[in-house]
């Protein structure tokens, strides 16, 4: 099972991740996480895009679909695979129809602006993970800690208002145009298109995405 998590920032595609890799038993391959993680480690690549990702741009093509050729040739992914924030470009979304990867299922979480700015705010995250909370629709068992870990919980560097207005202007820009592409496929890379509505309750949202995805 190949799965497409598509919808603008904020949209609550990295909540909804967890579910659906969950019930399918397939990794997730979130190409912000990946990067978060290489901010951490400081590597040439996370110096590079932690620049992009605080100014709310995107990191090049080449680099985030290299990035993903290596991730998705791991033997983990060989029955599948969650993607989460990629591809969000046309280019990105052209290379995998290049290298043969046929989704069975794109699944766009639809939430309009106004309603993710405030969403950012309180968002908290546990980095190492990538596991998502909201400090009022979607809190952790212990203030400020993770549910798993224990571990204590931050807030992204890129969740101030000015860098999630630039981040949502990029997605309508760059990202949206991928609804059009992924609609008018055909022939076996045709994915099923899914569309749910992303302003309702997490768990409303997961039912709606698992049934829809025949779970
Ligand atoms: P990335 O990490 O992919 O960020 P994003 O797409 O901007 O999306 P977010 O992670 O911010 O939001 P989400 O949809 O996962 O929402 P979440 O579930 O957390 O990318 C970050 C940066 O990396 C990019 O800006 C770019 O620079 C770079 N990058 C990454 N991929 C790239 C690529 N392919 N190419 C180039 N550059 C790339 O939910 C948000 C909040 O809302 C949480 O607090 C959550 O608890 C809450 N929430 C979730 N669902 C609900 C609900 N139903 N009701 C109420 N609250 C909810
Ligand atoms: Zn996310």
């Amino acid at each position: 099972m190949k799965v497409l998590l598509l919808g603008a920032p904020g949209a609550g595609k990295g909540t909804q991740a967890q579910f659906i890799t969950a019930a399918f038993g397939i990794p997730q391959i979130s190409t912000g996480d990946m990067l978060r993680a290489a901010v951490k480690a400081g590597t040439p690549l996370g110096v590079e895009a932690k620049q992009i990702m605080d100014a709310g741009g995107l990191v090049r093509d080449d680099i985030i679909i290299g990035l993903v050729k290596e991730r998705i040739a791991q033997p983990d992914c060989a029955q599948g695979f969650l993607f989460d924030g990629f591809p969000r470009t046309l280019a990105q979304a052209e290379a995998m129809v290049a290298a043969g990867v046929d989704l069975d299922a794109v699944v766009e979480i639809d939430v309009p602006d106004a309603a993710i700015i405030e969403r950012m705010s309180g968002r908290r995250v546990h980095l190492a993970s990538g596991r998502t909370y909201h400090i009022a629709h979607n809190p952790p068992k212990v203030d400020g800690k993770d549910d798993v870990t224990g571990e204590d919980l931050v807030q992204r560097d890129d969740d101030k208002e000015e860098t999630v207005k630039k981040r949502l202007e990029v997605y309508h820009e760059q990202t949206e145009v991928l609804v059009g592409f992924y609609r008018n496929l055909t022939g076996a890379a045709a994915p099923q298109y899914i569309k749910i509505d992303g302003t309702q309750a997490v768990e409303q949202v997961k039912a709606d995405v698992l049934a829809a995805l025949g779970k």
